[in-house]
């Protein structure tokens, strides 16, 4: 794979993605984390998607390990994992080329074609996690302030989304440091989600795919 796709690119976006040797390297930096289905990570300039589709390569494997032989299970801990994974990216089709990534590695591991329910729902998941913004000013291609959803699994394949706005969460440090001013009020007080759902079915969120511009 090429590192660079046009040198006007580099220069204007500083758009030259890693190779395949160094991701690996460094995500086994945090290899723990990286074998954890509900660890979620963010990639604030994803590109198209050199570390998240390894992340979830990675998931994916632990999701074969553990529920392997419940398809139940397995399609519901994979959707999971994939909930788990975020990134930016501020070229339209460096963003779209990452949910395309990351879908494909979810449908072929699934053995779903794009009827299947649970194709859609992936496909919505990533439309809302791996958005077209600027990490910088943690605004959207539409200046809207950057939401992310928090994704649970409760089981019985029911799902709990609650929302948050980046900029809240990227002072949530602050917040927490032992000294701070704010530190005796706890995160929980502060950081209340933009918006709570109710809990969604893999059905639902594929409907959700459906009825989204
Ligand atoms: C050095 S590349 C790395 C891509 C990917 N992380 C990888 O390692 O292969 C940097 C990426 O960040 C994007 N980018 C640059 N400025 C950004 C910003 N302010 N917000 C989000 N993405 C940005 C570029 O378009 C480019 O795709």
């Amino acid at each position: 794979m090429s590192l660079v796709k046009s040198k006007q690119r580099v220069a204007d976006h500083g758009e030259v993605f890693t190779p395949a040797w160094m991701v690996e390297a460094m995500l086994d930096l945090v290899k723990g984390e990286t074998e954890r289905i509900d660890s979620r990570f963010l990639e604030p300039a994803c590109g198209s998607g050199n570390f998240l589709v390894q992340i979830l390569r990675r998931k994916l494997a632990a999701v074969e390990l553990k529920y392997g032989k419940s398809d139940f299970e397995k399609r519901h801990f994979a959707l999971h994992g994939l909930m788990c994974i975020y990134g930016v990216e501020l070229l339209p089709d460096n963003i779209a080329e990452c949910r395309d990534n990351l879908l494909e590695i979810f449908a072929q591991y699934l053995g779903l074609d794009e009827d299947d329910d649970l194709h859609r729902a992936a496909n919505f998941v990533l439309a809302r996690n791996l958005v077209h913004g600027d990490a910088l000013t943690m605004q959207d291609s539409d200046k809207q302030p950057i939401t992310f959803a928090e994704w649970g699994y409760l089981g019985k394949g029911k799902f709990q989304r609650r929302d948050f706005r980046f900029d809240v969460l990227t002072h949530s440090s602050a917040f927490s440091a032992e000294d701070s001013l704010f530190a005796h009020l706890g995160k929980h007080e502060i950081f209340t989600p933009a918006r709570t759902w109710p809990p969604v079915t893999v059905a639902e969120l594929a409907r959700m795919q459906e009825e989204s511009p």
